[in-house]
C-alpha cells in the first residue's frame, strides 16, 4: 500500500502498478522523476535523505503540486467554496484549457485540481465525474470531499521536494553527480504524446516525445555507476538497443487462472534484488 497515495486520478498513472515498481527500487540517497504527472511512483516511496527532483513538462500540474506543497489551508479552503458540480467542471476547462496566464495563483491550482478530480478517471468528457454508476455504490463527490483530507499528508511528503515545470531533457541533466541516484521514468508511450496537453509559456500544447533521443541519453545516464534508471514502456515499443532487466507488469489471474498479460513492461538499468526473478524469455531486449 502507498505510503501516500497520488492526489488525483492521472491518465497513463501507474497507480495500477505502484507496489510492483516501488518494491524494485534500489536503496538511493536520491530521486529524480522527469515525468512526474501525479507522481504515484515518488509519492508511495520513503522520503530518501538527499535530493527529490520532480518535474514535468505540464507548467499547471507543477503549479498544482507546488500549491499542495506549499499552501494546503488556502487551496482546500478555495476548494470547498466550489460546488461539486458541471458548472465547476466547465469552469475549471475554460480556465485550465484557454487562458494563458503572467502568473498562476490559488484559483488557478484549485481549478486544475477540481478538473483533474473530477474529469473521470482523469479522461476528460461531457459526464465526467457527475455520473452515478448503475449500482449507485461509486458516489464521485464524496470521493471528491474526502479527498480534500489527503492533501496534507501529500503537503507533509512533498517538503523539501523540488518541483520543475520543464522538458524531460533539462531533468536528466540535473541528476546529481555525487550520492546514488534513482532516476524513475514513466515517459507517454510511443503514439500518445498528444493525449499529454501540456500548458508552456506559449499556451497550451499537444506534448510531444522523441523516443529514440529518450532513450539513447537513458543509456548513457545507466553507464554511471552512481545511478539506477527504471523505465516504463508499452509492452510493443520497438526494442531498445540495450542489456536492460525487463519485467512485465499487472500481470493478473484471470477467471479461468491463466495468465492475463497487461500492456506495461518496465526495464530497470539494474538487477533488483527483490527475489523476483524476471521472466527469462524477456531478460533481455534482442
Ligand atoms: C505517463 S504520464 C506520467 C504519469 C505519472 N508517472 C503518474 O503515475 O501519474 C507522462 C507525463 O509526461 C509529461 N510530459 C509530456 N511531454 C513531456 C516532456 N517533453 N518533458 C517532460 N514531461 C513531459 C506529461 O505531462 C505527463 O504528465
Amino acid at each position: 500500500m502507498p505510503e501516500t497515495p497520488p492526489p488525483f486520478p492521472y491518465p497513463g498513472s501507474k497507480s495500477a502498478y505502484t507496489d510492483e515498481i516501488v518494491e524494485k527500487v534500489p536503496q538511493h540517497t536520491h530521486f529524480v522523476d522527469p515525468f512526474v504527472g501525479a507522481g504515484g511512483v515518488p509519492l508511495a516511496l520513503p522520503r530518501p535523505p538527499g535530493i527529490t527532483y520532480l518535474a514535468d513538462a505540464d507548467a499547471d500540474l507543477i503549479h498544482c503540486l507546488k500549491t499542495i506543497r506549499d499552501h494546503p489551508d488556502e487551496l482546500i479552503s478555495r476548494l470547498k467554496q466550489y460546488p461539486y458540480a458541471r458548472e465547476t467542471y466547465r469552469r475549471a476547462q475554460e480556465v485550465i484549457f484557454e487562458t494563458t496566464p503572467s502568473s498562476r495563483g490559488i484559483d488557478r491550482a484549485a481549478l486544475y485540481y477540481f478538473h483533474r478530480r473530477a474529469a473521470f478517471a482523469g479522461a476528460d468528457g461531457e459526464d465526467a465525474g457527475f455520473r452515478a454508476t448503475a449500482d449507485g455504490r461509486r458516489n464521485a463527490a464524496r470521493q471528491y470531499w474526502n479527498s480534500l483530507d489527503r492533501l496534507h499528508p501529500i503537503s507533509a511528503r512533498l517538503q523539501n521536494t523540488t518541483l520543475r515545470a520543464q522538458d524531460w531533457r533539462a531533468t536528466l541533466a540535473a541528476v546529481p553527480d555525487e550520492g546514488h541516484t534513482v532516476v524513475f521514468v514513466d515517459p507517454p508511450y510511443r503514439g500518445t504524446a498528444d493525449h499529454y496537453t501540456i500548458q508552456t509559456a506559449d499556451g497550451r500544447t499537444a506534448s510531444d516525445i522523441d523516443h529514440t533521443t529518450l532513450f539513447s541519453k537513458l543509456d548513457a545516464l545507466a553507464t554511471r555507476t552512481n545511478v539506477d534508471i527504471l523505465l516504463t514502456l508499452d509492452r510493443d515499443t520497438p526494442q531498445l538497443e540495450n542489456k536492460w532487466t525487463r519485467f512485465s507488469l499487472g500481470q493478473t489471474e484471470n477467471t479461468s487462472g491463466s495468465s492475463a498479460q497487461r500492456s506495461d513492461v518496465l526495464l530497470t538499468s539494474f538487477t533488483p534484488d527483490t527475489g523476483t526473478s524476471p521472466s527469462p524469455s524477456l531478460a533481455h531486449w534482442a
